[in-house]
């Protein structure tokens, strides 16, 4: 039988700080009512302290991950760090991570996706995996969305959190773990969802700091138009694809960008929503973040053999849909 490439291990990592929603009513021109019924979210969480970037996220999520899974440092051959905050331009956080967990053998990147980039850096992890390359993955989604967020725009400060989430990937002979992978771009979204400045077309000025060109700009009735359309065409295409029926399906593991492109992706699907995990009340968006959070809440929820269908959209556009086979009982 082929090698398939089996998630054996998840472990998440928020910080302990929790900005609500009557406390950003106190920041910007919001209230709880609005933030609840047009988002689903009711509070995030944020890393503060100075110095700290998304790594001090990625290290926790991944050093309790070892811990779990009874695997040492050493025995890691790859960490992918999807992220869109990364600690700096260069290197890459996947690097400062591997580091300061101490996987001296492991090989490191970053894979930036924004936030479909978990699911990217899940299927192309798993390739090392099913083609017997490497023996030990790390995939870990991973950011620190405050860092780029303007706390004085209203369209964007309500959505985004910190958070990371990761899992160990291995080598599968009973057909369990990843069983097919649907991504897709289309760069010609890049204008409704971006950060315009800091990088290599506009690098920082004081000027571009007084505009606040160095956080999250999104038309957001745009972006969510697409991700609607989007999540949901590409669930319905890879459950038609692998010959699955809605009772097929386990769980839906949604990226968290909105509670309304959840429903809608559950309900072309035909998929009820107690089978759907959703988290968004407690952590927000967390980008790379939110498919292994969920995975993470609802690990002792999953069954050896449960189908599982990951999506995810957003900036690019990036979107897709991930197969699974849960490879294990907690
Ligand atoms: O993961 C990355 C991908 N990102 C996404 O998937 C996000 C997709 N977009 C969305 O989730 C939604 O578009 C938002 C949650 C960002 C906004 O919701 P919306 O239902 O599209 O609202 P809107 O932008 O159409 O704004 C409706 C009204 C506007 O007022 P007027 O023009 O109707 O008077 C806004 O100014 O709501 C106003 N508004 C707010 N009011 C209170 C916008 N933000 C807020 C706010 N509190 N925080």
């Amino acid at each position: 039988m082929k090698i398939t490439a089996a998630i054996t291990g998840i472990n998440g990592y928020v910080p302990d700080y929790i900005l609500t929603n009557k406390e950003l009513e106190k920041i910007v021109d919001t209230n709880d009512e609005w933030i609840t019924t047009r988002t689903g979210i009711k509070e995030r969480r944020i890393l503060k302290g100075e110095g700290k970037g998304t790594s001090v996220l990625g290290i926790e999520a991944v050093n309790g991950l070892l811990k779990k899974t009874k695997i040492d440092a050493k025995e890691v051959d790859l960490i992918i760090c999807a992220t869109a905050t990364p600690d700096m331009i260069f290197p890459s956080t996947a690097c400062i991570i591997a580091d300061k967990i101490g996987a001296a053998n492991a090989f490191a990147y970053d894979l930036m996706a924004a936030c479909s980039g978990f699911l990217y850096a899940l299927s192309t992890a798993s390739k090392f995996i099913e083609t017997g390359t490497y023996k030990k993955v790390i995939v870990v989604g991973a950011d620190k969305m405050s860092s780029i967020i303007n706390y004085e725009d209203r369209a964007t400060c309500i959505i985004f959190g910190d958070g990371a989430g990761a899992i160990m990937l291995e080598a599968n002979n009973e057909g369990l773990g990843v069983q097919d992978a649907i991504l897709k771009s289309d760069g010609s979204g890049s204008e409704f969802l971006h950060m315009k400045a800091g990088g290599s077309a506009k690098p920082a000025t004081y000027e571009t700091v007084d505009a606040k060109e160095h956080s999250v700009w999104q038309d957001g009735q745009t972006v969510f138009k697409a991700a609607v359309t989007s999540m949901a065409d590409v669930s319905e295409e890879i459950m038609k694809k692998n010959n699955l029926s809605a009772n097929d399906v386990s769980w839906l593991v949604p990226h968290q960008a909105n509670q309304r492109i959840i429903d809608a992706t559950a309900r072309r699907m035909g998929v009820g929503n107690e089978k759907v995990m959703v988290n968004i009340e407690k952590y927000g968006n967390t980008t790379n973040g939110t498919i292994p959070l969920c995975l993470w809440e609802w690990e002792k929820k999953l069954k050896l053999g449960d189908n599982l269908i990951l999506a995810a959209f957003g900036g690019g556009f990036t979107w897709g849909s991930v197969y699974l086979k849960w490879a294990y009982n907690s």
